[in-house]
């Protein structure tokens, strides 16, 4: 038997991948990272000078990109054209571009297909925005995370703190709601929780609890 698939979802910095990894650890599972794909694609994209406002340019660029994640033990390694592009995929520009490449209908209908893809035949955790309502709308779970936009910005600047990247509260709070307003707001395939999703809000909850809660769930499911 094809064994559990798991679909979570929610706004910007709300925790999904953190979490996802644990679950999909726990659970022999793999993890997909669905917004690494529109980021590896946006990343093409500025480096190539392509207006992420083009649709028609976007999609000739996609049909020319080959974007493969990969397991690690970390968790996921992200490759465009077979450069490593993983913590590149992760700068301020990319993720201050990406809600734009990602309104584009033709660039989600070809991404949903090749995301549908990798969830075939194995059991998967995937996150992103719109995996419980359109990629896999069969999941056998499907979770919605939520989180105060001022503890999502002040997880996100602590993690670049401890990176070693430059960070400034308030930018990261402006660059979240203007991210969610854009995926809440487009037309194709919106930020959106599914009718039988759970929705967990992790504001006063740790990675570990966040992670168990989920995996109760997927246990009941069982
Ligand atoms: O998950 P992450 O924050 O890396 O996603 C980056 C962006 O990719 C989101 O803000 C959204 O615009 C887009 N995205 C999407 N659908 C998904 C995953 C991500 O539109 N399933």
């Amino acid at each position: 038997k094809k064994s559990i698939t798991i679909a979570i979802d929610g706004p910007a910095a709300a925790g999904k991948s953190t979490v996802a990894k644990i679950v999909a650890k726990r659970l022999s599972c793999i993890y997909i990272d669905t917004g690494a794909m529109y980021r590896a694609l946006t990343w093409k994209a500025l480096k190539n000078s392509v207006n992420v406002n083009e649709e028609g340019d976007l999609v000739t660029l996609m049909q020319d990109t080959n974007i493969k994640l990969e397991q690690s033990d970390g968790g996921q390694l992200v490759f465009v054209d077979g450069q490593d592009v993983t913590e590149a995929i992760r700068s301020n520009e990319v993720t201050n571009n990406v809600s734009y490449v990602a309104q584009h209908p033709e660039i989600r209908k070809e991404m949903v297909r090749r995301q549908q893809l990798l969830a075939k035949h194995r059991g998967v955790v995937m996150d992103g925005r719109d995996i419980g309502t359109h990629v896999l709308p069969e999941a056998d779970v499907k979770i919605f995370l939520i989180a105060s936009v001022e503890e999502r910005a002040k997880r996100r600047y602590e993690e670049n703190i401890r990176k070693g990247i430059h960070a400034n509260l308030e930018e990261l709070k402006k660059d979240i709601e203007q991210r969610d307003e854009i995926d809440s707001k487009r037309e194709a395939s919106p930020l959106l929780k599914a009718k039988d999703a759970i929705e967990i809000d992790t504001t006063s909850l740790s990675i570990q609890e966040v992670a168990d809660k989920i995996l109760q769930v997927a246990n009941n499911h069982q």
